[in-house]
């Protein structure tokens, strides 16, 4: 069990990578492994190291995916990368394209995504949230903050009124996600946590067909503890994961 967060120093330093190993990296047709979704338009609204790296595993599966962030003009290699159904555009182009909307950014930057978009992103079946407040990035105080609101799955609910979101792929990191999905043998598990049963469906479906294990850990509330750092975080079969679940209070 490993909890693999080693970044690169850059965003642009991942991209560039990503771009450079494009053409090696082995593309698992999921669709072919028994799952009947259907291609549902996913936008990405932060683009980085993980939205980068979660997007490009859809696209690879053939799901039109709209990379975003407030510079879509530097996301032209991650495109490039991930592939003809892969484009670019700003979060409010990101917002109108996606049927399902992958939020991965920086914890901060949730509560103004929420005041620009929250009505808009309401109306989505799905929204993925895989955003943490991370003391090191966004300061202790922010951390304190959201902790003591009960964690950042009932804030995220809080920003974002009325938004069916789902927490999901908190703490597995970037640099493993094309690795470990499909792997042989058993899959690894994901914790989602989620109120809407819907957006939990949702979720689960989009999770099997990238190559891993849903794991429901429990309500929002219990979002708590989808952040690095927890007995849940990293890299864990769905066997271990619902026998850790189990413990958490
Ligand atoms: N890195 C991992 O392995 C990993 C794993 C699991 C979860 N996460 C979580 O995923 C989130 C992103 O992490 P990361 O490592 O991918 O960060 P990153 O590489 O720094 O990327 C952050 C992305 O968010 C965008 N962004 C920042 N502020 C924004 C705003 N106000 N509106 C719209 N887009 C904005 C950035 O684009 P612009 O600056 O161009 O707008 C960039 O595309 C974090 O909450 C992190 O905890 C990361």
């Amino acid at each position: 069990m490993t909890n693999d967060f080693s970044f690169p120093a850059s965003r642009r330093k991942f991209v560039t990578i990503l771009a450079a190993t494009a053409s090696t990296i082995p593309i698992t047709a999921a669709l072919g492994q028994g799952s009947s979704l259907s291609k549902m338009k996913i936008a990405t609204i932060g683009a980085g190291r993980e939205g980068g790296a979660l997007g490009t595993l859809f696209a690879k599966l053939g799901h039109p995916v709209m990379f975003s962030s407030r510079h879509p003009e530097e996301l032209k290699a991650l495109v490039a990368a991930a592939g003809p159904t892969a484009s670019a555009g700003t979060t409010a182009e990101a917002v109108a394209f996606g049927e399902v909307i992958f939020l991965v950014v920086p914890y901060p930057a949730v509560e103004q995504i929420g005041k620009d978009f929250g009505p808009a992103l309401a109306k989505k079946p799905l929204i993925l949230d895989a955003s943490n407040p991370i003391p090191a990035r966004d300061g202790q105080e922010i951390v304190s903050q959201v902790a003591a609101q009960g964690g950042p799955g009932l804030v995220t609910q809080k920003l974002l009124p009325g938004s069916k979101i789902v927490r999901a792929f908190n703490a597995i990191s970037y640099a493993t996600l094309e690795q470990n999905a499909h792997r042989p043998g058993e899959p690894v598990g994901v914790p989602i946590a989620g109120d809407d049963p819907k957006a939990i469906d949702l979720a689960n479906r989009l999770i099997k067909e990238a190559g891993y294990e849903p794991v429901l850990i429990g309500d929002l509330a219990k979002g708590k503890y989808l952040v690095p750092g927890t007995p849940v975080a990293g890299i864990h079969t769905p066997t271990e994961l619902r026998t850790i679940a189990a413990t958490l209070t």
